[in-house]
C-alpha cells in the first residue's frame, strides 16, 4: 500500500520569493524526521525553480495547474512538460476555485491526459458546491469523476490522486461549514465505487484524499475516520509550523 500523503496547496501566496523560500524552509526543517509520509507541496509556478534547488529529500514539488499543449502559441500557458522538467512531480487539476471560474470537466480530463504523458502524477480535485435533501450531490461528483477520468489508461490511474473536497468546506467560501470525517468516509466508499466500476481492481492502487479546512486540530480526525490516503491543505500549509503539525499527524496515524 502506498504511504499516505499531505499536500500543501499554496493557491496565490505567499506575495515574494524571500517569503516562499522561508515557508518552504521551515517545513523542510520541521520534516527531517518524517519517513512515511509523502509530502507535497504546491507553489505558484514562478516559485518552482527556486524551490527545487532547495535540498530535501522529503518534499515533493508541485504546480496547481498545467495546460493541455505541450509547447506553441499559447499566451500565458505553462505545460505539464515544461514543469515536469523543472522538477515538478505533481500537479492539481480541477481545483473548485478554477472550476468557479469556468474549468470544466472536458479541459481537466485533457490536462490530466497530457500532465500523466509528461509524467507528472495529478491530484484531481472534486467536490460539491452545497449539499441538498436529495442528496443530488453524488450525481455530480459522479459524473466529474467520470468526465475527467474518460479515457484515461487501466495502467496510469495508480498514478491520479482524487481529492474530495466539499466547496462548502474550504476556508475561503462565504458562510463555510465545517465537514466531518463521517462526510468524507461515506463520499470516499462512493467513490471508490466509481473508480472500481470503471478500473476493476485496478482502482484500488489510486489514493483518495480529503480537503477542505484541514488544520492541526482535525487531521487525525479525517485521517482515521474519514477514509482517506491523506488531507489537501490550503490554508493551514501557509504556517511552516501547522503544516508540520499535519504532517506530524499523519506521521504518527500511519504506524
Ligand atoms: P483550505 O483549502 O484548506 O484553505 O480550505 C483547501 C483547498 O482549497 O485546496
Amino acid at each position: 500500500m502506498s504511504k499516505k500523503i499531505i499536500i500543501g496547496n499554496w493557491k496565490m501566496n505567499p506575495l515574494t520569493l524571500k517569503e516562499a523560500e522561508k515557508l518552504f524552509g521551515g517545513v523542510v526543517k520541521g520534516v527531517s524526521i518524517i519517513k512515511n509520509t509523502e509530502i507535497v507541496i504546491c507553489p505558484p509556478s514562478i516559485y518552482l525553480d527556486k524551490l527545487t534547488k532547495v535540498r530535501t529529500n522529503k518534499i515533493k514539488l508541485g504546480a496547481q495547474n498545467a495546460f493541455f499543449e505541450q509547447s506553441g502559441a499559447f499566451t500565458g500557458r505553462i505545460s505539464g512538460e515544461m514543469l515536469y522538467n523543472i522538477g515538478a512531480r505533481y500537479v492539481i487539476l480541477g481545483h473548485s476555485e478554477r472550476r468557479a471560474r469556468g474549468e470544466g470537466n472536458n479541459n481537466i480530463n485533457k490536462k490530466i491526459k497530457a500532465s500523466l504523458s509528461a509524467g507528472l502524477r495529478p491530484i484531481l480535485c472534486v467536490g460539491e458546491d452545497m449539499r441538498d435533501e436529495s442528496h443530488s450531490y453524488f450525481n455530480l461528483i459522479k459524473t466529474q469523476i467520470e468526465e475527467c477520468l474518460f479515457g484515461v489508461s487501466r495502467n496510469l490511474i495508480s498514478k491520479i490522486i482524487i481529492a474530495y473536497e466539499p466547496v462548502w468546506a474550504i476556508s475561503t467560501t462565504l458562510n463555510r461549514k465545517d465537514a466531518t470525517a463521517n462526510d468524507s468516509r461515506e463520499m470516499v466508499i462512493f467513490i471508490r465505487k466509481i473508480l472500481s466500476d470503471k478500473f476493476g481492481a485496478d482502482a484500488s492502487k489510486m489514493r483518495i484524499i480529503y480537503g477542505g479546512s484541514v488544520n492541526e486540530k482535525d487531521a487525525l480526525e479525517f485521517l482515521k475516520n474519514g477514509g482517506v490516503d491523506g488531507l489537501l491543505v490550503g490554508r493551514a500549509s501557509l504556517n511552516a509550523e501547522k503544516f508540520v503539525d499535519i504532517i506530524k499527524i499523519c506521521e504518527a496515524s500511519s504506524k
